[in-house]
């Protein structure tokens, strides 16, 4: 079984998804560390010296890498199933699960991390939720074609990764 854990930034992808991945006794990907390690270079300098359209080839190659591993939970970037037939490759490869959470609630996550984060790097703090709104607005048509779709506003990671689990549990049953 391979895991794809999809949505907007901040939203808890890679920090649920280790604690997932460890959960079920499974490897963890990571497709932005990937890149990160194929590259030798942060996404962030991936984004300055070769531009959005290079970082979006090499992520989806990561795409396909985690499709190949026998079983797996990846934590995608947030622009991951946006781009391409990515999402398409994702939900013939496994078990798409989109985090949804609130653009006030993302902000809120986002404001210490946005430096590593170049689509917002350079935004205030004051310029942040409106972007992350308009942005999500238009990502959410994809993030919805997710198999599985967790509401994240208010609840623990805990209760997230549980919820996964026990969606896993049912769907071996049934
Ligand atoms: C991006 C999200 C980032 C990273 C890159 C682009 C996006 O990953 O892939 O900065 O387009 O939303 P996280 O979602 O892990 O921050």
């Amino acid at each position: 079984m391979r895991i794809f854990l999809i949505g907007y930034m901040g939203c808890g992808k890679s920090s649920i998804g280790r604690a997932l991945a460890q959960r079920l006794g499974v490897p963890f990907f990571d497709t932005d560390t990937a890149i990160e390690q194929r590259c030798g270079a942060s996404v962030s300098a991936i984004f300055a010296e070769r531009g959005e359209a290079a970082f979006r080839a090499l992520e989806s190659d990561a795409l396909a890498q985690a499709a190949g591993l026998d079983q797996a939970v990846v934590a995608t970037g947030g622009g991951a199933p946006c781009f391409g037939d990515n999402l398409e490759r994702m939900n013939a490869a496994g078990l798409t699960v989109y985090f949804k959470m609130s653009p006030e609630k993302l902000a809120s996550r986002l404001y210490r991390g946005k430096h590593k984060r170049p689509l917002i790097a350079d935004k205030s703090d004051a310029e942040l939720l409106a972007f992350i709104a308009l942005n999500l607005e238009k990502r959410e048509p994809c993030y919805s074609g997710a198999k599985l779709i967790i509401q994240c506003d208010g609840v623990s990671d805990q209760y997230i990764a549980e919820h996964v689990i026990n969606y896993l549990e049912n769907y071996k049953k049934g």
